[in-house]
């Protein structure tokens, strides 16, 4: 993607900036010079850059006098990008219709004479004063009625007609004027999109979502089954606007509307930009975490790359649900991504701020580089004078001075800048995936059953289990084409439409092994109760079905029936399963337990289905279990690790060009050094150090390049 986007750029500045080019290799020349005499290295423009390190930048918060002197440090520190610009409305627009750019071109134009390339936000999660005042009703309604008010950010109603079009007008404004200056890289929409407003018009709307879905009021009752509790209704305008406590089939479709409005509301400003900007220009915006406010797969149909924000707000790195987090972000559009955001050794807004130890904020860019980030941003440069995040970590203190991290991300960008060219065109290739699904995600919250029953967890004790074995792994969306993947594993896939289910049967038949987990093909598309036993639509093919579900209180033993013979327990979640075709085989089965509903019978069972298999695991397992079971059906598939053997600290993450060559990148994510085997003669390129071994050091990295290497 990085490479296209850099191709793009260099084409289109070669048909439309011929002058600039000329300056621009000029300019690379003086870099050459000078990076020879000082550091022996050619040093790289952004667009030359595979990998980029960069930084939030707030230029309105601070004198132009002092801009030379910070982008001077960023410029030491081998940063090449800045974003900019998304919270700044008041300083584009100070009043309604006056714009105000100049100071941004002053910006920009001093970022790239430090070879400093700029992603530009859209300021719409923080309005001007002016605006909400003169126009409340574009002010958002939390969901007990109280309407937000000026002073923090994101107070803006997602839905609301007036404050979409002023959204669109300075998107607009900005991309005329910034659109065609090749400096700027891309586009970040808004920032964190999070809460959609419950005011009058976003009810009104959700109203017109349902009439439109189902087309009369007597098709949403029968999908919803309104006679439950008297729920019939009349016409469309009587139904109530929640997003708990009511009919799950309306909470579904709340989340699904409140999707479809993010989408819109960011679409109103794709619509704005993408015209009047050069086509080298990428449109992102961040996200967060494992954030289920909507559906991230659909939203990134609308986007050019994924972009998200990492932190760990106790200090406390977990590398493994790290990992999980990046390859769910490289899951939403099944490529390479951006770290928009992470911390400086520290944030703010944790119950205890600690920071990263040492050497973890290294550690986690170049995590983040081998699950497929192409740019690492570090938020933020410097810290405001006032605010509300004043004490969030930084890379200068308020005196404008490095403070001690500085340096570690210094080192960061000195080996970006000498290596980072190997990963050009590379990205991390899984043979086995995990899905998620949003509908099945937000079905289960809107009823447990029980609260240890986490849809996240059961993705990532699956993922725990795969990540030493597969060692690439993607989390996909259920509608991807999951014909790349020999295994695709899917814990509670609760939701399951008619569609969905004929596709995975293709999967099996095809030659695919799926893996179903607690609580799969329970309800429909409309959030109902499948009237078959689960897995609904699955259950013929799977020759098997579950006969009750159970919540459990006490821990049941598990017995694995192959030659492994591994025992282990249930804790949060048993299904007894039945087998009804002949061939279907139980591969796990429930001990002797204390109230005795399981006792003895199936908890997992399994069955040839074409070309492939279909396995129903019913009973959450714990992670031995869970380990042995994932090692037996990777056997199975024929997948091995990558580089066998490791110890259990120590992450081996590898991309993969298109011409089949391959980069490694070792992590220690222990606390003690860890004596590795390479199985070849390797060099790491950090180092220089050759051997089929390497001496890892506590949170130490080394990078490998197997071209030609067998
Ligand atoms: C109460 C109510 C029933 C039903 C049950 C569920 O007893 O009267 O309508 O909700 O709880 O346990
Ligand atoms: C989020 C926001 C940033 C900043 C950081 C602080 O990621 O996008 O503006 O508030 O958190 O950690």
């Amino acid at each position: 993607m990085w490479q296209k986007i850099c191709e793009a750029t260099i084409l289109s500045l070669t048909l439309e900036f011929p002058i600039r080019i000329v300056y621009r290799n000029l300019r690379l020349v003086a870099i050459l010079l000078v990076s020879i005499c000082f550091v022996g290295m050619p040093a790289q423009t952004p667009r030359q850059n595979s990998l980029l390190l960069g930084t939030a930048w707030y230029p309105e918060q601070w004198p132009e006098e002092r801009w030379d002197a910070d982008l001077s440090l960023m410029e030491q520190a081998h940063i090449h990008v800045v974003r900019v610009g998304e919270f700044a409305w008041s300083s584009m627009e100070p009043a309604e219709g006056v714009f105000r750019f100049e100071w941004l071109d002053q910006a920009i134009a001093l970022a790239a004479k430090h070879h400093i390339a700029v992603v530009l936000g859209t300021p719409t999660a923080a309005p001007p004063a002016w605006l909400t005042t003169k126009y409340p009703e574009t002010l958002r309604v939390d969901e007990d009625g109280k309407r937000a008010e000026h002073g923090n950010r994101q107070q803006f109603s997602f839905s609301d007609p007036v404050y979409r079009r002023f959204a669109a007008q300075i998107a607009r404004k900005m991309a005329e004027h910034f659109g065609h200056n090749p400096d700027l890289l891309g586009w970040q929409l808004d920032n964190e999109l999070a809460a959609p407003s419950f005011d009058a018009n976003a009810k009104q709307q959700f109203h017109r979502w349902l009439q439109k879905k189902y087309g009369s009021i007597a098709e949403l009752n029968r999908r919803w089954t309104t006679a439950y509790w008297s729920q019939t209704y009349d016409n469309f305008d009587e139904i109530p606007v929640h997003s708990k406590g009511e009919n799950p089939a309306l909470l579904l479709d709340w989340k699904r509307f409140v999707t479809d409005t993010w989408i819109s509301y960011l679409q109103v400003q794709i619509d704005a930009i993408r015209p009047n900007i050069l086509p080298a220009q990428f449109i992102t915006t961040n996200t967060m975490h494992w954030n289920e406010g909507f559906d991230h797969y659909l939203l990134h149909k609308h986007l050019d790359i994924a972009a998200w924000d990492d932190y760990f707000p106790d200090g406390h790195l977990d590398p493994v649900l790290n990992a999980a987090e990046h390859d769910l972000v490289r899951g939403y559009k099944q490529r390479n991504f951006w770290l928009m955001e992470t911390q400086p050794a520290f944030v703010n807004w944790g119950s205890v701020n600690s920071p990263l130890p040492r050497g973890v904020t290294r550690e986690m860019a170049w995590q983040a580089v081998g699950h497929g980030a192409d740019a690492v941003l570090y938020w933020q440069w410097r810290s405001a004078l006032n605010g509300q995040e004043q004490y969030h970590g930084t890379m200068l203190g308020a005196d404008g001075l490095p403070v001690p991290v500085y340096q570690e991300i210094e080192e960061v960008g000195t080996e970006f800048d000498r290596i980072g060219n190997v990963f050009s065109s590379s990205t991390p290739e899984a043979q086995v995936a995990i899905l998620q699904s949003y509908d099945s995600r937000w079905a289960i919250d809107f009823q447990r059953h029980s609260q240890k029953f986490d849809y996240v967890t059961q993705i990532t004790d699956v993922y725990k289990a795969l990540q030493p074995l597969a060692q690439t792994i993607d989390i996909v969306s259920p509608d991807a084409d999951l014909t790349r993947y020999k295994v695709v594993f899917a814990p509670a896939l609760n939701v399951l439409s008619d569609a969905t289910a004929k596709k995975l049967v293709t999967y099996c038949s095809d030659g695919g092994h799926l893996v179903l987990g607690p609580r799969s093909g329970m309800k429909d598309f409309d959030d109902a109760l499948q009237t078959e036993r689960q897995p609904g639509p699955l259950a013929a093919a799977l020759g098997g079905h579950v006969d009750q579900y159970y919540a459990l209180g006490k821990p049941v033993p598990v017995d694995e029936i192959d030659t492994s013979e591994a025992h282990g327990m249930a804790t949060v979640w048993a299904e007894s399963l039945v087998p009804t075709a002949s061939d279907a085989t139980v591969v796990l089965r429930y001990g002797k337990t204390a109230d005795g509903w399981v006792d003895h019978q199936a908890a997992g069972i399994s069955r040839h289905v074409g070309k492939g298999s279909m396995t129903y695991v019913g009973a959450t397992l714990d992670s031995e279990l869970m380990s042995s079971f994932v090692a037996r059906i990777l056997d199975e598939a024929g997948i091995a690790p990558i580089l066998p053997g490791l110890p259990s600290n120590v992450e081996l993450m590898q991309r993969v060009k298109p011409s089949g060559s391959r980069v490694w990148i070792l992590i220690n994510h222990g606390v003690a050094p860890e004596h590795i085997g390479l199985q070849r003669e390797l060099k790491d390129m950090l180092t220089g150090m050759a051997g089929r071994f390497i001496d890892l050091p506590a949170h130490g990295v080394a990078v490998y390049s197997l071209e030609g290497v067998q």
